[in-house]
């Protein structure tokens, strides 16, 4: 063989049945073959187990679909290139025209613009309430015909929780689908309501490491193989490198969120016996208006917390004098991060909904990392300090 062949077929390593790697190989591969046309065609009618094309299936996110769908006590699991693509994806597989959705004023921005702006342009048309309000969402779902109720717990980013039995028992009952952004909460959570999808955003804490985007959408096989086929055509494809990035950061997934949630506790009640903090927005407080329900529906609060500047203190200098808390976008790395209000305004909301969004400028957003407790304690405690001087 001359060079260039060689480089184009090189030596076939072929490792012993009986000899595993303990980590699984990334499948970086886009196309599997067989030996001959015959088995092709078998795989093609569905006759043998197999592999194709890695926009339509891959070991590599065969592997982290099935854990992610064990972790959420469902059955199966469609991965996609970002949180964002398993929402919208999700949304697209299940609507069709005429079909009315509702959502709600404190959901993840690019979820609303989602529904109010690109579903509407094609004849799907929505209602958006505020999630504390569940009579509301009796009334709209007994006053319409809904297709499907779509919903965040805790919510970003003002950690409103959602009642989700009173939710779903209401959607069950008017035959709406209901689909549940568990980004904030995590697979160990809410995994014993009858939602019908969960939506998870991997980029955040399933990754765990700021360094990799994903997304995944969790439910029952026969609900997820049918959206399966448009999911594939779509094309928001997790790479399988990215795939085995968050199947490694899933390995301390636990450990990561048990630390971060501790951390976070503690920051929230040190914020919350600060002077220069008008209100702390924490679930696990006992002063956060929905903690009853939150302890009685979540394992733990997370690792989101957020709150209110007293109205003398300058949110810009605080977020600036931040030393371990970087100011950024996203959440959920081993880095602490802070997002001030003024990067998170609400755009495209009437007056009430900017109320139910409950985003002002002296709202700060902080995802809680690894590092030292007092350390990040000493950190804010200097910063407020500053905001005010
Ligand atoms: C609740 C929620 N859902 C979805 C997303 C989107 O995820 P991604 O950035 O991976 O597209 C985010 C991102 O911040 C989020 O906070």
């Amino acid at each position: 063989m001359k060079g260039p062949t060689r480089v184009n077929h090189p030596p076939r390593v072929n490792v012993p049945a009986d000899n595993r790697p303990l980590v699984a190989p990334i499948y970086q591969s886009v196309k599997f073959t067989f030996d001959s046309v015959g088995e092709s065609e078998k795989l093609d009618r569905g006759e043998r187990d197999g592999y194709v094309y890695s926009r339509v299936s891959n070991p590599t996110l065969t592997q982290l679909a099935q854990t992610l769908a064990e972790l959420q006590g469902r059955e199966a699991c469609l991965l996609t290139a970002s949180g964002v693509a398993a929402v919208n994806l999700t949304l697209l597989a299940l609507l069709k025209q005429g079909d009315h959705v509702v959502l709600f004023a404190e959901m993840y921005q690019p979820t609303r613009y989602m529904v109010r702006r690109l579903l509407a342009r094609f004849g799907i048309e929505h209602t958006m309430l505020s999630i504390e309000d569940a009579a509301a969402l009796e009334r709209t779902l007994a006053s319409r015909p809904t297709r499907l109720v779509v919903f965040e717990s805790p919510s970003n980013p003002v950690l409103k929780i959602a009642d989700i039995e009173r939710i779903t028992t209401v959607a069950r009952a008017h035959n709406a689908l209901t689909v549940l952004d568990n980004t904030f909460a995590g697979f160990h959570n809410h995994g014993e309501f009858d939602v019908d999808l969960y939506v998870h955003s991997l980029t955040k804490f399933a990754a765990g490491h700021g360094d990799v985007m994903g997304g995944a959408v969790i439910g029952s096989r026969k609900l997820l193989s049918s959206m399966e086929r448009d999911f594939v055509v779509l094309g928001a494809t997790l790479d399988p490198h990215a795939a085995f990035l968050i199947q490694r950061g899933l390995k301390t997934y636990f450990v990561r969120i048990e630390r971060q949630v501790r951390t976070a506790h503690a920051v929230a009640r040190f914020l919350e016996g600060h002077p220069v903090v008008e209100r702390v927005l924490y679930p696990g407080l006992a002063s956060h208006p929905q903690h009853a329900l939150a302890a009685r529906q979540m394992k733990d609060f997370g690792a989101v917390v957020t709150f209110e500047l007293a109205p003398r203190a300058d949110p810009v200098k605080f977020a600036d004098t931040l030393q371990l808390f970087t100011i950024s976008a996203s959440l959920g790395s081993t880095e602490s991060l802070v997002q001030p209000g003024q990067l998170m305004m609400p755009r495209g909301l009437n007056e009430e909904e900017r109320r139910w969004a409950a985003v002002t400028h002296r709202t700060m957003r902080l995802s809680i990392g690894l590092e030292d407790e007092a350390d990040l304690l000493a950190d804010l405690d200097r910063a407020l300090a500053a905001a005010c001087g």
